[in-house]
């Protein structure tokens, strides 16, 4: 049995962990340049090609380019009309943005749970936390996996919701069945991009909203632009009838942008690429399940995600991570910011109902007719989730195979040390106090 890095072994990697990384060329930074010299950086033309080059590549009407994935979402519920009273449901198993937006228009967030297998929110749990305050739904097909999206329009129809498909983690993702050869984020009523570094597109910081809507285009690009009226033009510039945003993103942005959406079928191939790798070099590791395709349409891959099983290798998510980052391959500290260990529902914003100006608004609002709560046990699937799915390792296209087998050779290393360790008796603690405080 090898002996294990933080046993005093050899780590499997010294040359750095393995983290998000963008893929640009020569084609970026020289639109960039281009972009400088023009002497004008804010929103314009540049931005209008690139939002038309996104609409044609997704087969939408309309596209927005705003300045992240989560302003994205903040104008769709501000389009759709959400405001305090409203409930919007919601995933706990995603990133915190999918969720706060919701009190950004000052309506409550309600969490559905999710499919223990493939993580996406459960449709019959969607229908269960309906009432006649509900107005949208946020579905998140989340690491690039297309939502039940059938089974949710459904729903939406019958109930009269909104969709908001948070697609942040899934550009170029297709449905099959009814919605055959669309892309994810193209289905629902609004879909939502971040262009975030180490999403499948980058412009470092940027998102982008799409709809075949004219109204709720009309609707977006004001609430991206201080609520201004598009259809007016010039004419609509001291028109202010809303509360206002400013989300406009740079030309720089766009620039970059423009060539990354021309590349995003290949930067996609890398990356499935990539994961059939790791697929073919981690099969058949005990406690460790690898990620699958979903029955409703053709995954891409933000993140490569394993389900560990803490009853066979003896050891729970953070000791197997802290014994992983010893290999060299993986960076502890991604453990506790995006890597999901609390379902959204726990986050202390949820449990605390941390409203605005201190106090409990919007949860506690006379405008909500409702009443809502966040507690333990409230959605079990996702609480077990977030103790068992390891986010192993972005695969973007610049991973060379030499790093992809150090992932894949440290994960067997740990995995196998481990179940060694348990079958011998030898108790695993490696993840100080001060670690399992941090996530
Ligand atoms: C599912 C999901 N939604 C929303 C966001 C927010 O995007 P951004 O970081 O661009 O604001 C992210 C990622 O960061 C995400 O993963």
């Amino acid at each position: 049995m090898e002996k294990l890095a933080i046993d005093g072994g050899t780590p499997v990697r010294t040359k750095g962990p393995i983290v998000e990384t963008d893929y640009y060329t020569d084609d970026e930074l020289n639109e960039v340049i281009e972009v400088m010299k023009t002497a004008r950086v804010r929103r314009g033309s540049v931005t209008v090609e690139y939002e038309k080059l996104i609409a044609e590549k997704l087969g939408v009407k309309h596209a927005i380019a705003v300045t992240s994935g989560t302003t994205t979402l903040h104008i769709a519920l501000a389009a759709f009309g959400i405001g305090p009273g409203d409930e919007v449901i919601v995933s706990p198993y995603t990133f915190v943005a999918s969720n706060t937006c919701v009190l950004e228009q000052n309506a409550i967030p309600i969490f559905a749970d999710i499919d223990p297998v493939t993580l996406l929110l459960d449709p019959a749990d969607i229908e269960r936390k309906i009432t006649p305050r509900t107005k949208a739904i946020i579905p998140v097909s989340i690491t690039g996996t297309p939502d039940n999206i059938e089974a949710i329009m459904d729903i939406a129809e019958k109930h009269n919701l909104y969709v908001l498909e948070d697609a942040a983690q899934s550009l170029g993702a297709k449905y099959t069945g009814r919605y055959e050869g669309k892309y994810v984020g193209t289905v629902g009523h609004v879909g939502s991009f971040s262009t975030v570094t180490g999403k499948i597109l980058s412009t470092g910081e940027g998102g982008f909203v799409v709809t075949n809507d004219d109204e709720l285009y009309e609707k977006m690009w004001g609430f991206m632009d201080f609520g201004r009226k598009k259809s007016l033009g010039a004419a609509s510039k001291y028109h202010w009838e809303l509360p206002i945003t400013n989300y406009r993103i740079t030309e720089l942005q766009s620039a970059i942008g423009i060539h990354q959406i021309k590349r995003m079928d290949f930067l996609n191939e890398k990356r499935l690429e990539n994961a059939a790798y790791l697929d073919e070099k981690l099969k058949g590791i005990p406690g460790i399940t690898l990620p699958t395709g979903v029955p409703y349409g053709d995954r891409v891959y933000f993140y490569y995600v394993v389900r560990l099983d803490p009853e066979v290798l003896g050891a729970d998510m953070i000791d197997f991570s802290v014994a992983l980052a010893s290999e060299g391959t993986y960076n502890i500290n991604y453990l506790s910011t995006t890597r999901m260990m609390i379902a959204q529902h726990l986050q202390p914003v949820f449990l605390n109902k941390a409203g605005y100006g201190g106090t409990k608004c919007p949860f506690e609002c006379p405008l909500y007719e409702g009443k809502v709560e966040y507690y333990e046990g409230q959605c079990p699937v996702a609480e077990k989730a977030v103790q068992e799915v390891f986010w192993l390792a972005s695969v973007h296209p610049l991973l060379e195979k030499e790093d992809l087998d150090d992932i894949a050779n440290a994960v067997r290393k740990v995995a196998l040390a481990f179940i060694d360790k348990k079958e011998k008796g030898i108790p695993i603690n490696y993840a100080s106090e001060e670690i399992r405080a941090i996530v």
